[in-house]
């Protein structure tokens, strides 16, 4: 399954934090993985760790013991049986991004090997406009941006949008509405962040899909079970599946056009 150089890196942003990212990163992850995908979830919350909370876990290692002998394969925790792996995060972590460019390309060059092997990577970044959350999130070649139809939700994404679109000169961007109670709602929630972004940065951006708000979501995460497990039928797990389902249209159709590399710009 696995077709190595075509790794599709994808970050889960948002400009305010608590509007769903972490669980639909690890839950995206089941859902593509039920599609036959392989991939990596890499925890990029480097303030606020908490994939390995959703999921039970406290891994004995993290992305910090790749800067010594530990290899990449050491560190990563499977999560389903084949193609399905989590790298775990800490937060001593943000001082990774300010390394000496040695040892920086080091931990790269052993990122990028083990990315290689996967279908996806999938970032689970931070909330906001931080530099270290700036960086994870222009570094894929995709990036979704999570937005709830609150006033605040909107006007938070709308600044990290126009951050990574004119600092940074991003300009592909998918919205997942979370958190809708209709599809109504969540399409007018996009509408607003989307045509902000036309008319102040003549930027389109595109809609990947929504979410309802689900009670199960929150009983997934008291019991520490993702949700494709806990309730697999439930609306917010059939919404994520179907949004799985477009992503992996996308990785078909972008193919022949994904970087070599999923996270370094110039790679042989
Ligand atoms: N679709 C949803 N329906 C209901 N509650 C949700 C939904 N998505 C997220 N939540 C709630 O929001 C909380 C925060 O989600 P989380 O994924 O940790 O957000 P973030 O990573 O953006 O900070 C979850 O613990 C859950 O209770
Ligand atoms: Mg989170």
């Amino acid at each position: 399954m696995t077709d190595s150089n075509t790794t599709f890196s994808i970050s889960v942003a948002s400009g305010k934090g608590g509007v769903g990212k972490t669980n639909l990163a690890l839950n995206l992850g089941f859902a593509l993985h039920e599609l036959g995908q392989t991939l990596v979830l890499l925890d990029a919350d480097l303030g606020l760790a908490n994939l390995d909370v959703l999921l039970g876990l406290s891994p004995d290692k993290n992305i910090q013991d790749l800067l010594g002998d530990t290899s990449a394969e050491s560190v990563v925790v499977p999560l389903a049986k084949d193609g399905f792996v989590f790298l775990p995060s800490a937060s001593g972590v943000a001082e990774l991004v300010e390394l000496d460019e040695d040892v920086q390309s080091l931990l790269l060059g052993k990122l990028d090997a083990l990315f290689r092997q996967y279908d996806y990577l999938i970032l689970d970044l931070g909330a906001g406009i931080s530099p270290t959350v700036l960086s994870f999130a222009a570094m894929p070649q995709e990036r979704i941006v999570v937005i709830t139809p609150e006033p605040t939700s909107l006007t938070d994404s709308y600044a990290l949008i126009k951050v990574l679109c004119t600092q940074h000169q991003i300009r592909n961007f998918q919205i997942i509405v979370n958190m809708a109670e209709s599809e109504k709602e969540a399409k007018n929630a996009f509408t607003r962040l989307a045509q902000a972004c036309e008319h102040f940065l003549n930027l389109p951006v595109n809609f990947l899909g929504m979410v309802h708000r689900d009670p199960m979501v929150t009983e997934s995460v008291r019991h520490q079970v993702p949700l494709l497990k806990f309730a697999p039928n439930c609306q917010a797990a059939r919404d994520i599946r179907e949004i799985a389902r477009k992503i992996s249209e996308r990785r078909n159709r972008l193919k022949d056009l994904i970087a070599r590399s999923p996270i370094l710009k110039s790679s042989v």
